[in-house]
């Protein structure tokens, strides 16, 4: 049976990079029915909507979500990523964001658990007499006990499962009072139940030495969604560059689909000149694949695209390449 993909490309490089996920993901001999939104700053410059309700209702009905990248500096910044990709998220529960970081060549293995519908994304703020001398703004960080856990035991059985099984806490408890004390207790209680996960701890600050300096020390880590928004552009950063970084909103009691993209933007300075590196996507379409329990496709898609990593050609050119492999 064909597998039910509902595919956004989005905006700038986002239409690019997705269609050579699927011409990878077909070359694999995976059989998907593919449904294309048109959804991202072109749908909102033309009639104004940027996900509807009737068409967030649809979107649950797939068995996954493939998404390229949205916004574009036409459309206010925050209009399209808040209602598209963060609706998607918030909407659908996809309380992981999965964005794992390899460089065999480097020694470098490790997977950041961002959560994914809390913290400063939550919405909470707004202004108070704006465009006044004495505007105020505020935007608060929401963390539920219930949210962090859920993040936070997520993290724990991925450690477990993995070789190293070590988990470490980023936050900034130190300044962080109040949001850091609910972590830090909770990431306590969870870790209590795995004895055989060791753990550490590194305030954000100084985790951006570690990730230039020593990103080997990492297994897992588990924070929260700004910190792990900034953490994972630097772990592409260090890990081979943006360009190879995939991820996996995920809503791991499987009551409504997960999201695969990038975690990359919309790159609108090198839109629509084939510049983009596919590879990103091709790789958030192998997590995809790991869902849907397709692991063996997934795995020799993983095996193609570290083969063709040092290629430097057009966006489709790689792609060609990776299926070639296949
Ligand atoms: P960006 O990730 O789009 O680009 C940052 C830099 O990385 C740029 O120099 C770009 O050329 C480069 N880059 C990104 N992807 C690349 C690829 N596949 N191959 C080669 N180079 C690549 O971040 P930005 O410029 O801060 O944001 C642009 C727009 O994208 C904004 O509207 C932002 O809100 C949005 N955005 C969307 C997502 C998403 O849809 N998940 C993620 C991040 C940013
Ligand atoms: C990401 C992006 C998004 C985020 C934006 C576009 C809402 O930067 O997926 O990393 O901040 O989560
Ligand atoms: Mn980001």
């Amino acid at each position: 049976m064909a597998h039910k993909i509902a595919v956004i490309g989005g905006d700038g490089i986002g239409p690019e990079v997705v269609a050579e996920a699927l011409k990878v993901v077909r070359a694999a001999g995976v059989e998907l029915e593919t449904t294309d939104f048109d959804l991202g700053g072109a749908r909102y410059l033309r009639d104004g909507t940027v996900l509807p309700d009737d068409l967030l209702a649809e979107l649950r009905e797939f068995d996954a979500i493939l998404l390229g990248a949205v916004g574009t500096p036409e459309v206010p910044p925050g209009v399209i990523e808040r209602g598209l990709l963060l609706k998607m998220r918030f909407e659908l529960d996809q309380f992981v964001n999965l964005r794992p970081f390899t460089r065999p060549e480097a020694g470098i293995d490790f997977t950041v658990v961002r959560e994914n519908t809390e913290g400063t994304y939550a919405g909470e703020g707004g202004f108070l007499r704006k465009g006044t001398p004495h505007e105020i703004a505020t935007q608060g960080s929401v963390n539920t006990r219930r949210g962090v856990e859920r993040c936070v035991r997520f993290a724990f059985e991925l450690a477990a499962s993995r070789p190293r099984k070590h988990l470490t806490l980023v936050h900034k408890t130190n300044v962080l009072t109040f949001a850091g004390d609910l972590w830090q207790r909770t990431f306590d209680e969870v870790a209590a139940e795995f004895a055989e996960v060791t753990t550490a701890y590194n305030h954000v600050d100084a985790a951006c030495i570690y990730f230039v300096q020593d990103p080997q020390r990492y297994d897992v880590i588990v924070t929260d969604n700004l910190f792990g928004d900034i953490l994972t552009d630097l772990g592409g950063a260090v890990s081979g560059g943006i360009g190879f970084a995939a991820s996996a909103n995920l809503d791991p009691t499987r009551q409504a689909p997960s999201m695969f993209e990038p975690v990359h933007g919309s790159a609108p300075d090198i839109a629509g000149q084939a510049k983009a590196n596919p590879i990103a996507a091709i790789l958030s379409a192998a997590m995809m694949l790991d869902l849907l329990g397709e692991d063996a496709a997934a795995e020799r898609i993983r095996k193609a695209c570290a083969a063709s990593s040092n290629l430097n050609a057009p966006t489709p050119e790689i792609g060609d390449a990776v299926a070639a492999r296949l």
